[in-house]
C-alpha cells in the first residue's frame, strides 16, 4: 500500500511536469491517465487488494489523485482542445450549401404539363403497382391478347394479378371508373417494362397520357389539340404528321411525329435520317374501353393520347445513352443547375 502511494505523488509530479499544449500530447495524456485502461482506472482497481480498515483514507487519496488528473486536462479550455486540434481561421467563408438541380426528366416534364394546363387539363396520378384489369383488361386488352406481348412487365411474386403498370393509361381507367363528366386530365409518372436496358431502352421510363372525354369529342378536336401542344414544345416551325396505327384501346389509333427539331429535316442519327421522330400514340376511346369503365359510349366520345418524356429529354439534351438518366452521378446531374 505504501509502495502505491509513493507511485500517486510521483505521478502528480509527471502531471505537472507534463506540457499540454498540442492535440498529441492532450491525447496522450488523456490516454494514459484517464482513458478505459488509464493509470486511474488501474489505481483504482487496486482498492480491492486494501483492508477495511485502510479503505477510507487510502480511498480519500485515490479520489484526490483522479480529481487532479481531470482537473489538468479539463483546464485547457474546449477552445484551446480545438486550436489545438487544427487551426481554425474563423475568418473563412463557410462553405456554400448545394442547392442541387432539376433532373432533365422532370425539367421536360414540367414543360409537358404547363402546356397542357394552359388549355384547361388537369394532373392526376395514380399507383405504379396496378392490376391486370386496369393495366390490360379494361384496356381492351383480354388475357392472351397478343398486343399484351409489346408491354411485357413485372408481376409481384406475392399476388399473381398485380404487376408494375406498363403505361399510364391505366390511370385514364381510374378516373373514367369515377364517372365524372366531362374528363380532361393528364396522367404523368414512371412505367415499367421488361426490356433490356441498353443505350436506347430501360425497363423503366415515364410518360405523359391525356383523356379528353364529353359529348361530340372528334378526331379533329384530338388533332387541334396535340398541334397546339406540339408548337408550344417544340417551336412554330416544327411540322406534325400523323400515321395510321393499331392500339387495342383506340379506334382509329394513329402514331404522331414531328420534324426532327434536331437537324431541321435535313437527316441526323436522332431520326435515323427520315426527318421525322416519333412521340406518341393517340386515338379515340375505343367503345369497349368506354363501357368497361362504365360510360355511356353512345352519348359520349373521347380522344386519348401517351408519349414517352425520356426520348423528347434525350433530344433537347443531346444525350445519347437513357442510362445516364437514372445512374445519379453528379457530374450529370450538376450540368442542369440554374436549368428551370
Ligand atoms: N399506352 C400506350 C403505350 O404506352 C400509348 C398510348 C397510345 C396511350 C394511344 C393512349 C393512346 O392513351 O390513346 O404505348
Amino acid at each position: 500500500m505504501q509502495e502505491i502511494l509513493e507511485k500517486v505523488d510521483q505521478l502528480k509530479k509527471e502531471i505537472q511536469d507534463t506540457s499540454l499544449s498540442t492535440s498529441e500530447e492532450l491525447e496522450k495524456y488523456r490516454i494514459r491517465f484517464l482513458g478505459t485502461k488509464g493509470l486511474v482506472k488501474e489505481l483504482m482497481s487496486e482498492m480491492k487488494n486494501v483492508s477495511n480498515e485502510m479503505k477510507k483514507d487510502f480511498g480519500a487519496k485515490l479520489n484526490e489523485f483522479k480529481i487532479f488528473a481531470e482537473t489538468k486536462y479539463e483546464g485547457v479550455s474546449s477552445t484551446d482542445k480545438e486550436s489545438a486540434n487544427e487551426a481554425i481561421d474563423y475568418s473563412l467563408p463557410g462553405f456554400p450549401s448545394e442547392t442541387g438541380s432539376r433532373h432533365p426528366i422532370q425539367l421536360v416534364m414540367n414543360k409537358m404539363i404547363s402546356i397542357f394546363e394552359k388549355i384547361g387539363f388537369t394532373v392526376t396520378e395514380g399507383p405504379e403497382i396496378e392490376d391486370d384489369w386496369h393495366n390490360f383488361n379494361a384496356l381492351n386488352l383480354p388475357e392472351n391478347h397478343p398486343a399484351r406481348d409489346m408491354q411485357d412487365t413485372f408481376y409481384i411474386s406475392k399476388n399473381p394479378d398485380w404487376l408494375l403498370r406498363t403505361h399510364t393509361s391505366s390511370v385514364q381507367v381510374r378516373v373514367m371508373k369515377e364517372g365524372k363528366l366531362p374528363l380532361r386530365q393528364i396522367f404523368p409518372g414512371r412505367v415499367y417494362r421488361n426490356e433490356t436496358v441498353s443505350a436506347r431502352a430501360h425497363c423503366f421510363f415515364h410518360q405523359i397520357e391525356g383523356l379528353y372525354i364529353d359529348e361530340k369529342v372528334s378526331f379533329a378536336d384530338l388533332k387541334q389539340t396535340l398541334y397546339y401542344f406540339v408548337k408550344e414544345m417544340f417551336g412554330a416551325d416544327v411540322k406534325v404528321r400523323f400515321r395510321p396505327s393499331y392500339f387495342p384501346f383506340t379506334e382509329p389509333s394513329a402514331e404522331m411525329d414531328v420534324s426532327c427539331f434536331i437537324c431541321a429535316s435535313k437527316g441526323c442519327t436522332v431520326c435515323k435520317h427520315t426527318g421525322w421522330v416519333e412521340i406518341l400514340g393517340c386515338g379515340m376511346v375505343h367503345p369497349n374501353v368506354l363501357t368497361n369503365c362504365g360510360i355511356d359510349a353512345e352519348k359520349y366520345s373521347g380522344f386519348a393520347w401517351g408519349m414517352g418524356v425520356e426520348r423528347t429529354a434525350m433530344m433537347q439534351y443531346g444525350i445519347t445513352d437513357i442510362r445516364v438518366l437514372s445512374e445519379n452521378d453528379t457530374r450529370f446531374l450538376d450540368q442542369f443547375k440554374n436549368v428551370v
